[in-house]
């Protein structure tokens, strides 16, 4: 059985996840790369789940915004993720293994709004970034 297609973000939602994720970047704990990020997902039962980079004196335990947001979403019942957003100066993308994290719980067409603090912003698709993410299929 197959499930209908999501009905994609209104411009609230995605005004709203903006918004959360720009106040969630506040809350990162980023001292060893200066580098604070904000993530936001809306998720299948209509409500955002924010996240935000959590770094750690041992580097590679450090955890990126948008799989805290993920986490989140996941432990409150969400399954389905609808939009996200990340806030972070620079050029915003999220990195590989976010990209893979999302792939679990949102498909190519889900919007990703990629903004600044100081409000430059553009939105791709999931599947603009990860066309080709991993899944388990046994033969
Ligand atoms: N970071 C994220 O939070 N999300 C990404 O997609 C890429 C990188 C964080 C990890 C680390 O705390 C800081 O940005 C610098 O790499």
């Amino acid at each position: 059985m197959r499930s209908d297609p999501p009905t994609p973000p209104s411009e609230t939602q995605l005004r709203q996840l903006l918004a959360a994720a720009l106040a969630v970047r506040h809350r990162a704990h980023a001292p060893y790369s200066g580098f604070p990020v904000g993530a936001a997902l809306l998720a299948d039962d209509g409500k955002i789940y924010a996240g935000c980079n959590v770094e750690n004196a041992s580097f590679p335990v450090g955890l990126c915004a948008e799989r805290n947001a993920l986490g989140q979403a996941v432990a409150r019942g969400a399954r389905r993720i609808l939009a996200g957003a990340l806030v972070c100066e620079g050029e915003p993308l999220p990195c590989g293994m976010c990209l893979q994290a999302l792939s679990e719980f949102a498909g190519p067409d889900t919007p990703l709004l990629l903004a600044t603090p100081d409000g430059r912003k553009r939105q791709l698709r999931l599947g603009d970034l990860l066309p080709h993410g991993f899944r388990l299929q046994r033969s």
